[in-house]
Formats: C-alpha cells, sequence, structure tokens
C-alpha cells in the first residue's frame, strides 16, 4: 500500500484518467466550489441521482436567451451529451441541446445554447454525458444554477455579442428535430484568438488571470501549465496532473487534457 503522504498527494493532484473525467465548469456548477480540494468528486460518473445529488449553488445571471458552457475534461471521450433546463426544484425538465462528442478529444469546446424564449428567473441547467469508452457507458452529469434575465418576453438569441465564440454554431434549440451536430468543430483549429477567453454570456469572471504560482487568482478561474491544470480555490492555484504524456490545453473557457 501507499504511503499516507502519497495518498494525500494523490488526493491533492487528484488523478486525472482514473474513472474522474470530466465536468461542465461553467456556468459555476453545482459542487463546483469543490474543484480545487475534491475536484474527483466533480469528475467522477454520477450515482447520486440528478444533478449529482448536490445541493443548490452559486446563481450566474443569464442574459439575452442564450447560454454558453464551458468544460473541464480532463480525460475525453466519445459519446452523446444533452443539455436540460429544469425548474428550480428540478422539475419540468425540458430538454435545449443534443451534441455528439462534446468532451470527445479534439472536441471540447464552449457549447452555445439558446434559451426558450419563455425561460425567465431561476433555473437550473442540466448537462449529462454518456462517456462510451466503455460499456455500458459511464454516466456524467452536472447541473448550474442560472437566473435568466430579460426572458419570458419572446427575446431573441442575441447574448449581447460580447464573446468571442462566434465562429462556433450555437446549437439549434433542439425541439423535436434531430439534432443536427454544428459544423464548426472540425480540426477545431482556432488559433491564437484565445488571449481573453470569455466564458458564459453574462457574469463571473472575465478570463484566467496569468497562472502565478504562489500568487494570487480569480477563485473558479483555470488555467494551463504545461502538463498540469490550475484551478484557483479561494486566491491560490491548486494543480491537476494531466495523465500519461498529455498536456493542458486552453480552448475558449475549456481546459482539458490532450
Ligand atoms: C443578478 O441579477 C440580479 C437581478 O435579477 C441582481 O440583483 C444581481 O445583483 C445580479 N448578480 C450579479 C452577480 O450580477
Amino acid at each position: 500500500m501507499r504511503s499516507i503522504l502519497s495518498i494525500a498527494m494523490i488526493a491533492l493532484t487528484a488523478v486525472a484518467g482514473v474513472s474522474a473525467h470530466g465536468y461542465m465548469s461553467r456556468p459555476f456548477c453545482r459542487g463546483c466550489e469543490k474543484a480545487a480540494m475534491q475536484v474527483d468528486d466533480l469528475k467522477s460518473p454520477n450515482f447520486r441521482g440528478i444533478c449529482r445529488g448536490e445541493p443548490a449553488g452559486k446563481v450566474t445571471n443569464v442574459s439575452g436567451g442564450s447560454l454558453t458552457l464551458g468544460f473541464t475534461i480532463t480525460a475525453p471521450h466519445v459519446g452523446n451529451c444533452k443539455v436540460f433546463l429544469l425548474d428550480k426544484n428540478l422539475g419540468n425538465a425540458i430538454q435545449i441541446g443534443e451534441r455528439m462528442d462534446c468532451a470527445a478529444p479534439g472536441k471540447v469546446a464552449d457549447w452555445s445554447l439558446n434559451l426558450p424564449s419563455s425561460a425567465s428567473g431561476s433555473k437550473v441547467v442540466r448537462w449529462t454525458w454518456d462517456a462510451c469508452h466503455v460499456s455500458p457507458c459511464e454516466k456524467y452529469e452536472q447541473c448550474a444554477d442560472i437566473n435568466i434575465i430579460g426572458g419570458g418576453s419572446g427575446g431573441g438569441g442575441n447574448n449581447g455579442g460580447n464573446d468571442n465564440d462566434d465562429g462556433e454554431a450555437p446549437a439549434k434549440p433542439t425541439k423535436s428535430k434531430t439534432p443536427t451536430r454544428p459544423t464548426k468543430t472540425k480540426g477545431s483549429s482556432r488559433p491564437t484568438k484565445t488571449s481573453a477567453p470569455k466564458d458564459d454570456a453574462s457574469t463571473g469572471p472575465t478570463s484566467a488571470p496569468a497562472p502565478a504560482p504562489g500568487g494570487s487568482c480569480t477563485h473558479g478561474a483555470f488555467t494551463c501549465s504545461g502538463s498540469r491544470i490550475g484551478i484557483c480555490n479561494f486566491g491560490q492555484w491548486s494543480w491537476i496532473s494531466c495523465s500519461g504524456s498529455t498536456k493542458c490545453t486552453n480552448q475558449g473557457s475549456n481546459y482539458y487534457c490532450a
């Protein structure tokens, strides 16, 4: 057996790749405050029911009828992803998006969704991922508490044009049509436009501060440093090591090992 010290180190560095593969990190998810000290709890398959059994958490204001999800995926895998909008009490779920391979190798990217024009006020967005590198697929999910401002009045899908993922076709709201995969993902080569990654369309820290080990950072921010993903926990960076020879990769507000 390992020493207590090395077990503690493993807990601290949050082994990537065993059965802890990733999570929806934006909007700030239910349980996201565990990202720095107990990240495996977020990244593991879900066995605790809807929203992983996490209690309601930090609320993110969302305006203008669209919502952008971001992900932190340390072990990408093929498989289908869905997004639902639920009432605050987790009832009345409606599906607002579906995409194959939202967390697959080379395809992790921000995911912009149109919100139903009738939706407003306190809602819960629920993301699910069937990671099908094994059979049966592993089930992952996260929820985030959002407050939809300006909805309920037939607002369109304009999110104010202040984010930088215009190259990315928003997933069409999937009423009942077959979800068409947006054409954007091929190659996912969006070179160096990423200097100021924007997170979701409304609130939250604007960009990840430069990595400054030991320095200050904005709680909840992410950064890359070689083969490590940094997560800012109350002003201090903590680091998750990528598995094998993979390196931390950043696209928009997504951080993953590849
Ligand atoms: C979110 O919107 C509400 C109004 O609905 C406002 O009172 C609150 O300050 C906003 N929060 C943030 C973080 O902007």
